[in-house]
């Protein structure tokens, strides 16, 4: 199926299901592959806006889980006691104020869904992705739990070896998957991280 084609049968899955972004459906093929997302579950969602992975990981952890989303822009409101939504630049979040203001001692699972602003210029967008990495990866160390399960969208450039290897060295065991879902054009990849080594 061409780019074009893909993009255009998943958007339209996504509006006949109820759900407001495409995205959904890479969360949802790896959830069903890999069960990261369990019931009860308390889960930090970075780059939630406008709120699939928020729609889709809220039915899966139940009235006792919770899921906090952070993005930049406004989230519209999803009306559910278990999603809870913060406006801010994770690169500056307070993640320990978002926790104690929500009685988060950790999270089980954090997924990162952040794409930076791509220009086309290899060295700006390396840059950029790098930088946002950095960001993304303070937040998981000082906030998930050992044995805690990290999910972040990644992108097949020069940054993605020296990323993947930073990983391995915070979790146990770090694996590469391309959902069918992704247009197979676009430099995303998802790294799966499980067994977070140490606590927050
Ligand atoms: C691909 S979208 C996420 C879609 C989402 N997973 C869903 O299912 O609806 C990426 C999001 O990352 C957000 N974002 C980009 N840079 C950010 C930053 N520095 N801090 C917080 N959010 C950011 C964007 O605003 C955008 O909403």
């Amino acid at each position: 199926m061409k780019k074009n084609e893909l993009r255009d049968t998943f958007f339209k899955k996504a509006k006949k299901d109820g759900y407001r972004a495409r995205s959904i459906y890479k969360l949802k093929e790896i959830q069903e592959k890999y069960r990261l997302i369990k019931s009860g579950d308390t889960v930090l969602d970075l780059g939630c806006s406008p709120g699939s992975f928020l729609q889709y990981i809220s039915d899966i952890i139940g009235e006792k889980g919770l899921v906090i989303g952070i993005d930049i822009l406004p989230t519209p409101p999803l009306n559910k006691e278990n999603i809870k939504t913060i406006q801010t630049d994770i690169k500056t979040a307070d993640i320990k104020k978002i926790m104690e203001t929500n009685s988060v001692e950790s999270f089980d699972l954090v997924t990162c869904d952040i794409a930076p602003n791509l220009t086309g210029i290899r060295e700006t967008d390396d840059k950029n992705i790098y930088e946002l990495y950095e960001a993304v990866k303070g937040i998981v160390q000082g906030s998930l739990k050992k044995g805690g399960i990290f999910l972040l969208k990644s992108f097949f450039t020069d940054t993605f070896k020296p990323i993947n290897t930073d990983l391995k060295t915070i979790f146990k065991k770090v694996t590469i998957y391309k959902p069918e879902a992704s247009r197979t054009s676009s430099p995303e990849v998802y790294l799966i991280c499980q067994g977070k080594i140490q606590g927050p």
